[in-house]
């Protein structure tokens, strides 16, 4: 028996619940050359914002002892480029493509979306309210229920396409910023982005990154991540895409458990470009030798008491 994988995230069908995390798997076509992209549920494009950027002066990425710090800063080539030279090429791939949009202020964001309203061949936009790694907007907006709100609010008005509201985990209590962005109008909420961190070189006695502070993703932030979905899928009506640490199929299992209708494989596709795809192989073979005919079972069935 083949288990049946589809999933749906709101309105976004999914071949199966394996998508990629935004900014770990560049536009996609990078990629392209290691497998048939059209395996996966979904690509989720690398943050892009109004004006081309060029990211933070390197260091940009540190390891830690279970991931990784990265302070990119949102490089990326600016929304045009991406609407004209990017999108066209990856929709000969049978997988939902969403766009990953970052903005200085709430008419940045709106801009962004009102730009991308008219692209037929995106699944969503999920909106990343949660960088850590920029001195304008980004995580900022993420941490206030108030301004999740007014941005959310704006970013509907301007687009039919489904929005994905992308939750920083630098907050003490994720439901209410999950909350906020669900009432403004959010179809799905993104589940983590990464944790603020630092490292220090000891013997410079300076930090590593040049940015001082930059995001820690991998397996050292999964249990955060299973956690704050856990949170916010036991208490609101609204389907989750988790992120955090996933390294294997057994791992995006725990997400889907915990209340993620699909999961998103980041850190990981730096340590094996096929990762992701690894995932959606292994999650088949879970599903096969657990006696699990359809994936969709198994959101939320973690028992807790
Ligand atoms: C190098 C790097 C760049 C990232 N860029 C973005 C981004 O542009 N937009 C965004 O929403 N998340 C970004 N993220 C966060 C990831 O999408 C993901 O949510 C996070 O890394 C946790 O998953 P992981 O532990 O599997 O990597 C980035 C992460 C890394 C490591």
């Amino acid at each position: 028996m083949t288990p049946d994988l589809t999933t749906t995230v709101g309105k976004i069908q999914l071949k199966n619940p394996i998508l990629t995390a935004s900014g770990t798997f560049g536009y996609g076509e990078e990629y392209a050359e290691f497998y048939d992209l059209s395996a996966l549920g979904g690509i989720i494009l690398k943050g892009t914002t109004l004006e081309p950027r060029e990211g933070n002066p390197p260091t940009r990425i540190a390891e830690t002892p279970a991931g990784m710090l990265n302070a990119i800063g949102l490089q990326n080539p600016g929304i045009d480029a991406v609407i004209t030279d990017k999108l066209p090429s990856l929709s000969r791939f049978d997988t939902a493509v969403i766009v990953n949009i970052s903005g200085r202020t709430v008419d940045e964001y709106a801009e962004l979306a009102r730009r991308l309203d008219p692209v037929p061949s995106i699944a969503a936009i999920e909106v990343n309210i949660s960088c850590p790694n920029v001195q304008h907007g980004g995580m900022q907006f993420g941490v206030d229920p108030v301004l999740i709100r007014d941005l959310v609010q704006a970013v509907r008005g301007q687009t039919t396409h489904p929005l994905v509201v992308k939750l920083s985990p630098n907050v003490t209590d994720i439901l209410v910023m999950g909350e906020a962005a669900v009432e403004a109008g959010a179809d799905a909420l993104s589940a983590i982005n990464t944790l603020l961190g630092m490292a220090i070189d000891v013997e410079r006695r300076r930090p590593v990154l040049a940015n001082v502070t930059g995001g820690l993703s991998g397996p050292a932030i999964r249990p955060v991540a299973v956690r704050m979905v856990w949170q916010l899928a036991r208490e609101l009506d609204v389907p989750i895409i988790g992120s955090g640490g996933i390294m294997t199929a057994r791992d995006a299992v725990e997400f889907i458990l915990a209340g993620a209708s699909a999961v998103a494989v980041g850190t990981a596709n730096f340590v094996d470009p096929r990762a992701a795809l690894k995932v959606v192989h292994g999650l088949r073979d879970f599903c096969g030798t657990h006696g699990v005919s359809r994936i969709a079972e198994l959101v939320g069935a973690v028992q807790t008491g």
